[in-house]
């Protein structure tokens, strides 16, 4: 038997991340696409690395509670790196909510009760999050708070309230780095941790769907105006992940860390502010 890493979503920020945190260990890597899912596994197995891919829609419970029952053949589960998910411009307002904020929720719920002592966990959400004004206290408790089912019925998440998918997409960034906080002091009592991770542009398939895609001038302005001047990369967004998942991040838990070539900054104080 090995420790066990989950990985979920197979895309240029997890396997960044998995390069990491998986030698020596078994990485069961969950995606809903085939094609990603075996190709990121077979790009893991052919550097060197013990992976194999299990069919996972985060939107699911069950999908879920089976891609860590096949996990858990392997070893304990020792560290989650979540990092499916979808754009605002790959799906509609529904698919948003219920893959990026309800399976992020319910797969820190459900790994949160089984990970090993000592074992970490990650996810990602995003700047995007941080661009939204302050919810209030009262529903950022919700959002933290509420049972995983009941999660889609909350006042805020009903269609007359979410403009658009880019609302919805912040929405459930926003509801990611609450509920790891709230699920920080369950894990906590596992002797684990968890954080989220909230990257800027990061040049990836979902990123190119994002400038080829309807909002695709505010992007590259985005980059091109933000302190750094360019667009980050999935291996950058890992050596952060590297750093909060291994024993050096050993007092970081229920945090997020904003990683955006300093866009946020300039959203609020410079010349990406909005006129
Ligand atoms: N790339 C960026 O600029 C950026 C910025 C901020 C946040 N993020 C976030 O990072 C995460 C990873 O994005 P990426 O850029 O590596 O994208 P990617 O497109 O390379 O990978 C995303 C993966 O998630 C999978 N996925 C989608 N829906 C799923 C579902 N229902 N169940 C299981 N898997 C599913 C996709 O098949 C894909 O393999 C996402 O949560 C995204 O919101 C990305």
């Amino acid at each position: 038997m090995k420790d066990v890493v989950i990985l979920t979503g197979a895309g240029q920020i997890g396997m960044a991340i998995a390069r990491r945190i998986s030698m020596g260990k078994k990485l069961v890597v969950g995606d809903k696409s085939h094609a990603n899912g075996e190709a990121i596994t077979k790009i893991m197995n052919e550097a060197g690395f013990d992976a194999v891919f299990v069919e996972c829609d985060l939107s699911s419970r069950e999908s879920i509670l089976n891609l860590i029952a096949e996990a858990q053949k392997y070893g304990e589960i020792a560290h989650l790196i979540n990092a499916a998910g979808v754009s605002p411009s790959q799906a509609p307002i529904e698919t948003i909510l219920k893959v990026d904020l309800y399976g992020t929720a319910v797969l820190l719920e459900e790994v949160g009760k089984v990970i090993k002592e000592g074992g970490t966990g990650v996810t990602i959400s995003s700047q995007s999050g941080h661009r939204m004004p302050a919810l209030g206290a009262q529903i950022d408790e919700q959002l933290a708070t509420t049972p995983t089912e009941e999660l889609l019925s909350l006042e805020v998440l009903q269609p007359e309230n979410i403009r658009d998918t880019l609302h919805a997409y912040q929405l459930a960034k926003r509801c990611n780095v609450k509920r790891v906080m709230y699920e920080a002091v369950r894990w906590g009592e596992r002797k684990a941790r968890v954080n989220s991770i909230s990257p800027g542009i990061i040049v990836t398939p979902l990123a190119i769907d994002e400038f080829n895609g309807p909002r695709g001038d505010f992007y590259m302005n985005m980059f091109a105006k933000c302190p750094a001047g360019r667009p980050g990369t999935a291996d950058e967004v890992a050596s952060l992940a590297e750093l909060v998942m291994d024993s050096r991040g050993a007092f970081i838990t229920g945090s997020d860390f904003l990683i955006d070539g300093g866009a946020t900054a300039s959203y609020f104080y410079g010349p990406l502010k909005p006129q």
